[in-house]
């Protein structure tokens, strides 16, 4: 059973010609097969966090651990995080001018599986997964992102899920921007691979909207900098009844 295990991150950012120290001592553990949401107030850290586990030069790890099955994160390069079994879904997911959709795919699936999948099978589990996920089969020869629509973005990233079959898969705000049909498709896909049992997945996420979809098997409060809070599917009902002051009031700067 695969474990991505984050042990007392410290993460900072250089702006300003200052050092700002974002991620305050993050403790998380997500196993194989678990759902974890993560909520809590605009610029707490939670996109931060999922930078730092992607390997974003922009994020200097300041102390802590990361490991994936006992390995070191950290110490791997992005490609390598990829091929450990890592899957990153960006807040903004960018353009990838001059690379079709379907090009992306299959070197992403070579890159993780370690072998180019076969063309004949390749191109009908791309068909089917793009049926699933109600994408127009135009988008196969599209450029990554380019043009798209937030909806269309976020879609196209749970067909790279599906495909792709990571061990632990980051989504930050996946359901920002989505339509209700959209947010039942996309929750679909996600609840697709969840029910595998063999992808972890960690749902960075403003609204319950999704975890009526996503029923997730814990939830986490996330404030100034790290977990201020984890429990059930109950608690995302209780943030949403009564908001993040608690966490946030007399706690927030250091
Ligand atoms: N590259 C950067 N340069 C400067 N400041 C940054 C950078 N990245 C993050 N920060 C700061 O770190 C804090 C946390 O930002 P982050 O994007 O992680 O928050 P968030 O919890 O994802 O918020 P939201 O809910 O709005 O998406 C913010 O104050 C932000 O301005
Ligand atoms: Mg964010």
């Amino acid at each position: 059973m695969a474990t991505l295990e984050i042990r007392d991150l410290h993460v900072t950012v250089e702006a300003d010609n200052a050092t700002k120290e974002i991620l305050k001592g993050v403790d998380l553990t997500v196993k194989q097969g678990e759902t974890h949401a993560i909520m809590g107030p605009n610029g707490s850290g939670k996109s931060t966090l999922a930078y730092s586990l992607a390997g974003h030069p922009k994020y200097t790890i300041t102390g802590g651990t990361v490991t994936l099955d006992g390995e070191d994160v950290l110490e791997m390069s992005v490609d390598e995080r990829a091929r450990a079994g890592l899957f990153l879904a960006m807040q903004y997911p960018v353009e990838v001018p001059g690379v079709s959709v379907s090009n992306f795919l299959r070197t992403s699936a070579t890159a993780i599986r370690g072998e180019a999948p076969k063309l004949r099978t390749w191109v009908k589990e791309v068909k089917e997964a793009m049926e699933r996920l109600s994408i127009d089969p135009s988008f196969a020869e599209r450029n990554v992102n380019e043009g798209f629509s937030g909806g269309e973005k976020k879609r196209h990233e749970i067909l790279q899920l599906e495909l792709l079959k990571p061990k632990v898969a980051i989504l930050d705000e996946t359901d920002s921007g989505l339509d209700v049909d959209a947010l039942r498709v996309v929750s679909e896909g996600v609840n697709r691979v969840r029910e595998s049992g063999e992808v972890g997945t960690l749902l960075i996420t403003h609204y319950t909207r999704i975890l009526r979809y996503i029923k997730p098997d814990y939830v986490h409060v996330f404030a100034a900098g790290r977990i201020a809070e984890s429990g059930g599917a109950e608690l995302a009902d209780k943030l949403e009844a009564e908001g993040y002051e608690a966490y946030t009031k007399g706690g927030a700067s250091e």
